[in-house]
């Protein structure tokens, strides 16, 4: 069975970057043309759902400049391949705090979201300024505001980024390390893990099909027998 939700934390960019004595932001560039490659892969496989985390609320760490300069791929790849995602039937969502964002790539982000919101094919999520804790933080805050009184896991799950979606089948890691690093606590409960030692710029649609056939092999038991 193909796996419904995939998600993947895109990690490695910087150390393609190292390997070939490149600038970090370089390997965030071919990072962006894996993006592209993989959003075709699984709309192909007949993946429903695939989240891509992009930018941590960890990641403001990083040098202002290294920050910028990846918000500035980001926007851009979100917004030049807006129609070639629209043709393919993609429907765009982002998870995350967007209010940080500068007013006109926020605008025209969400345009992209809104054009593409009726399509039926692959539904993608890039993880934006995401923290699960953050994410988790903002639903208890909502849950309060709207009186909710008997919170259930399926209320609690409604007020996340990813309402009304499947929680992920199988969790991606490239660059070989174990840890989650705040990406959807709450969906991965009962998720597959899979890590490569694949750097994110290197990762291939096969790497993808690899992943998925290892998920096939899994045992999930749910706790169950
Ligand atoms: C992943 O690559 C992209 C982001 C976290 C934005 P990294 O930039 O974390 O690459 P490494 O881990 O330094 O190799
Ligand atoms: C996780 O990668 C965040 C993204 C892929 C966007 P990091 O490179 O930020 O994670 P750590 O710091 O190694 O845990
Ligand atoms: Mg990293």
């Amino acid at each position: 069975m193909i796996p419904a939700h995939v998600a993947i934390i895109m990690d490695g960019n910087g150390r393609w970057a190292k390997q070939k004595s490149l600038p970090r932001i370089l390997g965030h560039k071919q990072g962006v043309k894996t993006v592209k490659n993989i959003v075709k892969a699984a709309s192909g496989l007949g993946i429903r759902v695939l989240t891509l985390y992009a930018f941590s609320t960890e990641n403001w760490k990083r040098p202002q400049s290294e920050i910028e300069a990846l918000f500035s791929l980001l926007s851009f790849f979100i917004r030049k391949e807006s129609k070639e995602l629209n043709g393919l039937g993609v429907c765009l969502r982002i998870l995350g705090d967007l209010s940080k964002f500068p007013e006109n790539i926020k605008t025209e982000i969400e345009n992209v979201c809104k054009i593409t919101s009726k399509n039926t094919g692959l539904l993608l999520n890039i993880a934006l300024n995401y923290g699960a804790r953050q994410e988790l933080i903002r639903a208890f805050g909502e849950m309060l505001k709207q009186g909710v009184k008997n919170p259930t896991q399926g209320i609690v799950s409604s007020f996340l980024y990813t309402a009304g979606q499947p929680d992920p089948d199988l969790l991606i890691r490239t660059s070989g390390e174990f840890r989650v690093s705040n990406f959807l606590l709450w969906q991965i409960a009962y998720s597959e893990i899979y890590v490569t030692d694949k750097l994110w710029p290197d990762f291939t649609k096969q790497d993808l099909e690899d992943a998925i056939l290892e998920f096939q092999k899994r045992e999930r038991r749910f706790g169950g027998l």
